[in-house]
């Protein structure tokens, strides 16, 4: 088995289409540039030509494609799709690419997701004698199609009715779209558990012109204007008729609409040699558009949407935050910081475990999920399950009109911008930045904070941009470090307090960029078995908290740094200006701006970033798109 439509590790693939008067060639293949960090094993693309469908795929990166149509171009047309594939399980071969054509190859389907009951659904195709030509569900999803468009009444829409017929049939979670040479003028998807966004805009000839996406970087260089598709929805784009959307049992239903307030420049990698780069150098401006708008006229702190009464707020008597990689890292942190301010007890938990160990939850419980992209599928179900349970849910999210913040009862949205290496920078900063506005937040609603001490801690907040800036340029000693921990076989983090999910957050940034062994630990626990790893030479990165911080936790930091020294560590220690007690220990020390300790991980993270960034790149490794990786992982 293979494709995006298989396994239970999560693929996600990136979708686009178009319909509209430009040539839908040259609109795919930029809309499959802008999402092939979605997933890289291989890509496809089909147009409708004068009543003909042709369809080219290829194993690799889009680059591969390219070629082949270069040699062997399609021919122009105005209605097209377009996949990048992230494989699960079976190869990411040419056959296993998407689109996947119906027996008659009168239909092309792309897809992301998996359909749980294709092994019944293929062998019924095959019972009534269709071979198949690839190992993914996804071929399913083509003969079903074709066979219900040629049982559905003729007239109108046949298409669209055929997709609401299997989707009816479908289990599991799925975007679809099909393009069919019967209906030459009709684009159809549907969407259940799976993103789909829709853009229409207004071609130089004045004409209107539809996308569609995975996410809106499929089509922001050419439309802000977006439709958000709900759960088991089918929309139906006709050239002439324009978009129609409908449940599955084929009612009208009227999508949402918003305007995207991504530019496409900020899709563009602006000068840089990774997309990367460029979003660790965006950080101060994320976190100040992050912080902006928040405090309302009478200096309370406003979300963005809100579905909870303020009786609901003060009821909560326990907090899960709920996230997966790095999402879960900020919510480490958050932990310290709601603890503190709230004094609500908070649990912080990966969510992929969340569901499955029976939490105790009520409706007195609040889960806070953070995913920058907001369709991650084992947050979502996390989120699904902690609802089933009455549980409130408040979403911290980057992408507007996604899954997760959707189905939630308050958002917080980060507004990071589009994040496309696959390494989460600024989503991460602007997710603890955010988790600190839902900590205030609760504390003022619940009565535990008046509103001049949430500004005065607001306030720190807003001096944080200009801390990262300020930390971002002085980055040229960790880039000579870089060069000179290239070939490290491991490297440790260790960190207290905030600290720990920093050091944390630094092993996992090294561990997918730069395919180094890394672990972090709470600097405590290495006595307690990981300082037997500790061999003469053997980097260790330390996150030293503010000599101001509670119950010396800096001092107990400062006696592990000699303690690893003492059994031969290269040390890296990452400090605050002004800390004198680490620089006898030191073999290289980062300095960082004064900042309030539970504000911290915002500053000490930027070295960290930078240093597994620039590590990767010196290794000649491919630093947005690490292997075996994927941006956003639709499926558990
Ligand atoms: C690591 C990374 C991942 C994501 C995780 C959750 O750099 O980016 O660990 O943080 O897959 O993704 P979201 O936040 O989209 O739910």
């Amino acid at each position: 088995m293979a494709a995006c439509s298989t396994g239970t590790l999560g693929p996600m693939c990136g979708i686009v289409g178009y319909v509209g008067p430009q040539d839908a060639r040259d609109v795919v293949l930029e809309g499959l540039r802008r999402l092939e960090y979605r997933g890289y094993d291989s890509a496809g693309i089909a147009v409708v030509a004068d009543g003909t469908l042709t369809a080219a795929k290829k194993a690799g990166k889009l680059a591969n494609l390219e070629k082949v149509l270069a040699e062997h171009p399609l021919p122009a047309a105005t209605i097209g799709i377009g996949h990048t594939r992230w494989a699960t399980h079976g190869g990411p071969t040419d056959r296993n690419a998407h689109p996947h054509l119906s027996a008659d190859g009168s239909v092309a389907v792309i897809h992301n997701g998996i359909i749980e009951n294709f092994a019944a659904l293929r062998a019924e195709c095959e019972a009534n004698g269709i071979e198949f030509s690839s190992e993914t569900d996804t071929e399913v999803a083509a003969h079903l199609l074709a066979a219900a468009y040629a049982a559905a009444p003729a007239g109108e829409s046949r298409l669209a009715e055929a997709m609401r017929t299997v989707c009816r049939r479908l289990e599991g979670a799925f975007t679809l779209v099909a393009t069919s040479a019967l209906e030459p003028d009709t684009l159809v998807a549907a969407r259940r558990s799976s993103p789909l966004v829709v853009g229409i805009g207004e071609a130089v000839d004045g004409s209107a012109e539809y996308f569609l996406g995975s996410d809106v970087a499929a089509f922001i260089a050419h439309t802000r204007e977006a439709r958000e598709l709900g759960q088991d929805q089918v929309v139906e784009i006709d050239r002439h008729r324009g978009l129609t959307v409908t449940d599955f049992t084929g009612s009208v239903v009227e999508p949402r609409g918003y305007t995207v307030d991504w530019d496409a420049a900020a899709a563009e990698k602006g000068g840089y040699d990774w997309f990367m780069l460029k979003e660790i150098a965006e950080q101060p401006q994320a976190i100040a558009d992050t912080l902006l708008g928040r405090l309302g006229s009478h200096g309370e702190l406003v979300l963005d949407e809100v579905r909870l009464s303020d009786q609901e707020l003060r009821d909560i008597d326990k907090i899960f935050v709920v996230a997966c990689g790095t999402a879960y890292h900020a919510g480490l942190i958050a932990k310290y910081a709601i603890e503190h301010w709230t004094r609500i007890p908070v649990e912080v938990e990966v969510a992929s475990e969340f569901r499955y160990r029976d939490p105790v939850l009520d409706r007195s419980t609040l889960v806070v999920v953070i995913s920058q992209s907001g369709e991650t599928m084992d947050t979502l179900m996390a989120l699904r399950h902690a609802k089933e349970q009455n549980a409130r849910v408040l979403a911290i999210c980057n992408a507007n009109g996604s899954t997760i913040p959707r189905e939630s009862d308050a958002v917080l949205y980060t507004h990071a911008g589009p994040e496309v290496a696959v390494a989460s920078t600024k989503g991460f900063l602007t997710q603890v930045v955010a988790c600190y506005l839902v900590g205030l937040f609760l504390a003022q609603v619940r009565g535990v904070k008046y509103e001049d001490e949430v500004a005065a801690i607001v306030a720190d907040l807003r001096r944080l941009p200009d801390a990262v800036a300020q930390v971002l340029s002085g980055m040229d000693e960790v880039r000579e470090l870089a060069r000179e921990l290239a070939d490290a076989d491991t490297i440790l983090f260790l960190g207290r307090h905030v600290g720990f999910p920093v050091a944390l957050e630094g092993a996992l940034k090294l561990k997918e960029l730069a395919y180094i062994h890394a672990e972090g630990f709470a600097a405590g626990e290495l006595k307690h078995g990981p300082i037997a790893l500790i061999d003469q030479g053997t980097p260790v990165v330390v996150v030293v908290p503010s000599p101001r911080s509670r119950e010396s936790v800096h001092g107990k930091v400062v006696s592990n740094i000699q303690e690893v020294r003492a059994r031969g560590a290269r040390t890296i220690v990452i400090a605050e200006e002004g800390d004198e007690d680490v620089v006898p220990y030191a073999d290289h020390l980062i300095r960082v701006p004064r900042t309030p300790t539970l504000l911290a991980p915002v500053v000490t993270t930027v070295p960290l970033q930078v240093l597994a960034c620039e590590i990767a790149d010196t290794r000649g490794l491919d630093v947005d798109q690490p292997r075996n990786l994927a941006k956003s992982v639709t499926v558990e």
